[in-house]
């Protein structure tokens, strides 16, 4: 009874999407666990780009798609998504929602980007979405449920009272327009009425899946270093991004999980603030930027590019039980002559490790040791050349994890089945 986690081993942006989306071919159930529309996906198929925010990548492939209990969901986007997917052909009749997610309200996403105002240089550049305040109000138990939507009186009265306090906070605080209860609460019933057929028990739904021996890919959003206990504190998102949450994000035991697939990208990229020790100075950052296509999905904003960090992997493979890695975009490689990789990280004190620095100050004042691999400068259209093979064996040794597949290329097909 095949579950298996997909899991970004970096910040996010690995190429989760498109692993997923190949996977899915063998698989009936793709399930999201956490997050919400502060991830974007993107599928590559043929003349088509898809790109998905809130409903599990598998949708593409018509599989059964759950967005689970851990996720919190923005009905707007989901139903644009919906949208959007029924008139490209898609259609979203197999798609799920967990009645325990939380919904993003719109005083999330207001209050989002006004305590990233505030905090100016400081902000942690979010994605503007609402998800940190939508997860504060599920822990401060003040939350909105997806399954609240289901009742028009219930809803009303949860947005008012959320209101009452909300546009306080919204005003005093930051100094924006209040939000209005009538306009609010008609568009959320609206909302709810086109939701409804979408809400389930996915619990029930993925355990009884599980039963009758289907294979169940469970698709994490962000990835390891956002993640919220694990990750680079502050300046990670808000919900626990890690392979063991998949469980707990479902609704399923542990022992259900049999593989846990690390997707990494063959260099590293970063949205948003935070440390990043290997990232690249001069030209190449903007030549990296433009041969990867670095550029969010979500939020359009440049992505940070750096030189591959097999510390900060090593630490990934540890905190999600790795089984095994897919490394996408070695294409983006192919124009350099020499491909640093950071080995070690030298500590302030002159310490050399391979291990990621519990402490926050070590990693942030930390500088990457490198090793030069000779690059290959030829397209990977033909499979991979023995100095390609040869990097990709490199991490392989370093990190005693293999790597199952590489990608090549955007589009669908363009992945090497290494094992
Ligand atoms: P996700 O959030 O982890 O699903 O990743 P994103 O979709 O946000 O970002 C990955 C980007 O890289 C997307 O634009 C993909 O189309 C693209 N991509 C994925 N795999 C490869 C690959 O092997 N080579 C190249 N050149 N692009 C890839
Ligand atoms: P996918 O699923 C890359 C980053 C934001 C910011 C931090 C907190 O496409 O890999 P949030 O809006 O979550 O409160 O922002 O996390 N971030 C991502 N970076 N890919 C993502 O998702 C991300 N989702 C959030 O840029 O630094
Ligand atoms: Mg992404």
């Amino acid at each position: 009874m095949p579950a298996t986690v997909i899991v970004g081993a970096q910040w996010g942006d690995e190429g989760k999407g498109k692993i997923v989306d190949l996977l899915a071919l063998d698989c009936d159930l793709v399930c999201r666990y956490q997050g919400g529309p502060n991830a974007g996906h993107t599928i590559v198929v043929g003349d088509e780009t898809y790109k998905i925010r809130q409903i599990p990548s598998g949708v593409i492939r018509g599989k059964t798609c759950v967005i689970g209990a851990g996720c919190v969901v923005d009905p707007e986007v989901f139903l644009g998504e919906v949208d959007t997917l029924e008139a490209r052909g898609h259609s979203t009749a197999d798609v799920h929602v967990s009645g325990e997610a939380h919904v993003i309200m719109p005083w999330h996403v207001a209050i989002d980007q006004g305590m990233e105002r505030r905090l100016g240089k400081l902000q942690i550049g979010t994605t503007k979405r609402g998800i940190g305040p939508c997860y504060a109000d599920k822990a401060a138990r003040l939350g909105i449920r997806v399954q609240d939507l289901l009742d028009a009186k219930i809803l009303r009265q949860k947005i008012e009272v959320a209101l009452a306090e909300k546009n306080l906070w919204l005003e005093r605080i930051y100094g924006v327009e209040p939000l209005e209860l009538e306009e609010l609460a008609e568009r959320l019933e609206g909302y709810a009425q086109r939701m409804r057929p979408y809400i389930a028990d996915t619990s029930l739904l993925v355990d009884s899946a599980l039963r009758e021996g289907k294979a169940v890919l469970l698709e994490g959003g962000q990835g390891t270093l956002l993640d919220l206990d694990h990750g680079t504190y502050p300046f990670v998102t808000s919900s626990s991004t890690v392979a063991a949450n998949a469980a707990t994000g479902v609704g399923i035991g542990p022992n259900r999980i049999d593989s846990v697939i690390g997707v990494t990208k063959a260099y590293v990229t970063r949205v948003g603030e935070g440390p990043f020790p290997t990232e690249i100075e001069g030209p190449d950052q903007q030549r990296m930027c433009d041969l990867g296509g670095e550029f969010g999905t979500v939020t359009g904003r440049q992505r940070r590019c750096g030189w591959l960090d097999l510390v900060a992997l090593r630490y990934a493979v540890r905190l999600n039980g790795i089984t095994s890695l897919a490394l996408t975009k070695l294409d983006v490689l192919s124009d350099f002559a020499e491909v640093p990789i950071c080995v070690a990280y030298e500590l302030r004190d002159g310490t050399i490790t391979e291990d990621f620095p519990a402490h926050q100050s070590d990693f942030h004042h930390c500088r990457p040791v490198y090793e030069q691999l000779p690059g290959w400068e030829t397209p990977l259209t033909d499979g991979l050349p023995d100095a390609a093979r040869a990097y990709v064996e490199f991490i392989e040794r370093s990190l005693e994890v293999e790597i199952a597949m590489v990608g090549t290329g955007a589009e669908r097909e363009r992945v090497v089945a290494l094992r």
